[in-house]
C-alpha cells in the first residue's frame, strides 16, 4: 500500500482527482468505481472543474458505484443515485446511461446483486475503485462481521453507520436499515484502488487498515492483499499510525 500523506483536506481531494484525471486520459475508455459519502466530494468538484476548465473528456468514460440503500429510489435526495447526479454526473459530458448504481428498489434484490456483479464481470472490472472509510473500518457498506464476503449482497447497516448518516437526514430513524452493497469481490476486481480518509474520525480505522491483522471485523483491512492500493489522507486520519 502506498501511502500519500496531505496536509488538509483540500489537497486530499487535489491528489485524488489527479489520479483520477490522469487514468481518465490515458484510457477514455476507462470504467471508474466510484463511492460516495462526504469524503469524494471534493474530488468530484475539481474533476469537474477539470472538465470545465481543461477539458478533461467523459464521454467514453462508465462507472460503477459501490452502493445504495434499500428502499430509496434515483428521485429521493438521499440516495446515492441522486448523490451522485448531482455532485459529478450533471456537470460533465458523461453518458448517464453509462453510469451505473444498484437499485435500491428492485422488486428482486438478490436478482439485483446478482445482476450488478454481471456487470462489473462485463466490464472485467473496474480501472479504478474509489473508497472511503466509514469509522468501524467498513468499504461500500461491507460492514463489520465475522466473513467477508465477495457478492454484490443486502446488508443490514451497522447502528454506528446509520447514526454517522443521520446528518444527511432529518432524523435517524429515517436513515434506511438496509443498502445494497458490492462485495469484496467487486472491490477487488478493480485495477487501482483509491482510498480516501480525512478527519480524526477516521484515524482508529486507517490504523487498523493498515497495520492490524486482516480480519472481517475491519473489512478494509483485506486492501493489504490487494497489490494497487494508493490511501491518499491528511494528517488528523494518519494520526495514530
Ligand atoms: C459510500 C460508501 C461508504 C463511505 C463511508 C465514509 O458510497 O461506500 O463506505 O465511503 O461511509 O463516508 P464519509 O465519506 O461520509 O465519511
Amino acid at each position: 500500500m502506498q501511502i500519500i500523506r496531505v496536509k488538509n483536506y483540500e489537497e486530499l481531494s487535489k491528489k485524488a482527482a489527479k489520479i483520477l484525471a490522469s487514468i481518465i486520459t490515458l484510457n477514455p475508455e476507462a470504467v471508474l468505481g466510484l463511492a460516495t459519502g462526504s469524503t469524494p466530494v471534493g474530488a468530484y468538484q475539481e474533476l469537474i472543474r477539470l472538465h470545465r476548465e481543461e477539458g478533461l473528456d467523459f464521454s467514453s468514460i462508465s462507472t460503477v458505484n459501490l452502493d445504495e440503500y434499500l428502499g430509496l429510489d434515483g428521485s429521493h435526495d438521499q440516495s446515492y443515485r441522486y448523490f451522485m447526479n448531482q455532485q459529478l454526473f450533471d456537470h460533465v459530458n458523461i453518458h448517464i446511461e453509462q453510469t451505473f448504481v444498484p437499485s435500491g428498489v428492485s422488486s428482486d434484490s438478490q436478482a439485483a446483486c446478482t445482476e450488478y456483479d454481471a456487470r462489473i464481470e462485463d466490464f472485467c472490472g473496474t480501472d479504478v475503485q474509489v473508497l472511503g472509510i466509514g469509522g468501524n473500518g467498513h468499504i461500500g457498506f461491507n460492514e463489520p462481521a465475522d466473513h467477508f464476503i465477495r457478492e454484490t449482497h443486502i446488508v443490514d447497516l451497522a447502528e454506528d453507520t446509520r447514526e454517522a448518516n443521520a446528518r444527511f437526514f432529518s432524523s435517524i430513524e429515517e436513515v434506511p436499515t438496509q443498502a445494497i452493497t458490492m462485495g469484496m469481490g467487486g472491490i477487488f476486481s478493480s485495477q487501482k484502488i483509491l482510498l480516501l480518509a480525512s478527519g480524526k474520525g477516521k484515524a482508529q480505522a486507517i490504523k487498523d487498515t493498515v497495520l492490524g491483522p486482516i480480519t472481517p471485523q475491519v473489512p478494509a483491512s483485506l486492501l493489504q492483499l490487494h497489490p494497487d492500493v494508493i490511501l491518499i489522507a491528511d494528517e488528523d486520519a494518519l494520526s495514530l499510525l
